[in-house]
C-alpha cells in the first residue's frame, strides 16, 4: 500500500517581497502547504522575517504555513512560531539546545513538529526523534539562499530515510528543500521523498500556479511507481 501523498510547499523566500499578498494568491488554489522561511543572519548569513512580520504573512492567505526556522536560537523561537499559528514549525537540530523540549513545546501550542537536517548531518542524527516529528527536512542545499543548485549528493540519505521510515509505525513525511525544479524533482521523489519546497522554479515561472501542478504530477509519477514494485 501506497500511502505517501505528494505536498508541494512553495517558498516565497525568492517572490517579490513587495507585493506579498499578490505573490501568495498565485499559488493559493495550487499549493498544499506555503512555505516561509525565517532566518536571523547568525545561523545563515542572511535575514528574512521577525515575528511580527511574519504573522502578518500568516493573514495573507489560508494555505497551512509550514515555517523553516533557520535561526540560531529554536528553543526559544519555534513555540513562538507555533503560537501565532503557523501549521507546522521545522527547526534545525544543528542549532537546537534540546530538540525534545523544542518538539513538546511546538505541539503544545498547537502546531506540528517538524525536524531539518543540513547536507552534512547525517540521517542518524535524527533518527530517535522520529516517532514524535510530523515531517523531516532534508535539506538538498546549504541553508541559506533561494536558487541553488541541487545537491545530488544527499540522494542517498533521502533513500535511507525512506527505508527506515517505511519500516517504522509512525511514519513522518519527508520534505526535501532546495534547488527543486521540473528537472529535479523526479530524482528526490524517486529516492522517497514526498514533500517538496520550491521557491525559484515556481516564482521564476510565467504561471506559478501551473508550475505548482507540474511539479505534483512529475512527483505522483514516481509515487505511483514505487507502489508498483
Ligand atoms: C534555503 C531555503 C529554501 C529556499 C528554496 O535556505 O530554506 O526554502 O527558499 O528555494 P529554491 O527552490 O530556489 O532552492
Ligand atoms: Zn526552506
Amino acid at each position: 500500500m501506497n500511502d505517501k501523498r505528494v505536498y508541494i510547499s512553495p517558498s516565497i523566500l525568492n517572490a517579490n517581497v513587495h507585493d506579498l499578498e499578490n505573490e501568495i494568491e498565485k499559488i493559493s488554489s495550487s499549493a498544499d502547504f506555503l512555505h516561509l522561511d525565517i532566518m536571523d543572519n547568525i545561523f545563515v548569513p542572511n535575514f528574512t522575517f521577525t515575528l511580527e512580520q511574519s504573522e502578518k504573512i500568516l493573514k495573507y492567505t489560508s494555505l497551512p504555513v509550514d515555517a523553516h526556522l533557520m535561526v540560531a536560537n529554536p528553543d526559544f523561537l519555534a513555540p513562538q512560531y507555533a503560537q501565532i499559528g503557523c501549521f507546522s514549525v521545522t527547526f534545525h537540530f544543528e542549532a537546537a539546545k534540546n530538540p525534545k523540549e523544542i518538539i513538546q513545546n511546538i505541539v503544545s501550542n498547537g502546531a506540528r513538529a517538524a525536524i531539518a537536517i543540513k547536507p552534512s548531518t547525517p540521517f542518524e542524527a535524527i533518527e530517535k526523534f522520529l516517532p514524535d516529528i510530523y515531517m523531516l527536512v532534508i535539506m538538498t542545499v546549504e541553508p541559506g539562499f533561494g536558487g541553488q543548485k541541487f545537491m545530488v549528493d544527499q540522494l542517498p540519505k533521502i533513500e535511507q530515510a525512506r527505508k527506515y521510515i517505511d519500516s517504522q509505525v509512525v511514519r513522518p513525511i519527508i520534505q526535501v528543500d532546495g534547488g527543486i525544479s521540473e528537472s529535479t524533482i523526479s530524482k528526490a521523489a524517486k529516492s522517497g521523498a514526498n514533500c517538496f519546497v520550491s521557491g525559484s522554479a515556481i516564482y521564476n515561472s510565467s504561471s506559478p500556479s501551473e508550475m505548482v501542478e507540474k511539479l505534483r504530477n512529475l512527483a505522483a509519477l514516481e509515487l505511483t511507481r514505487d507502489s508498483h514494485k
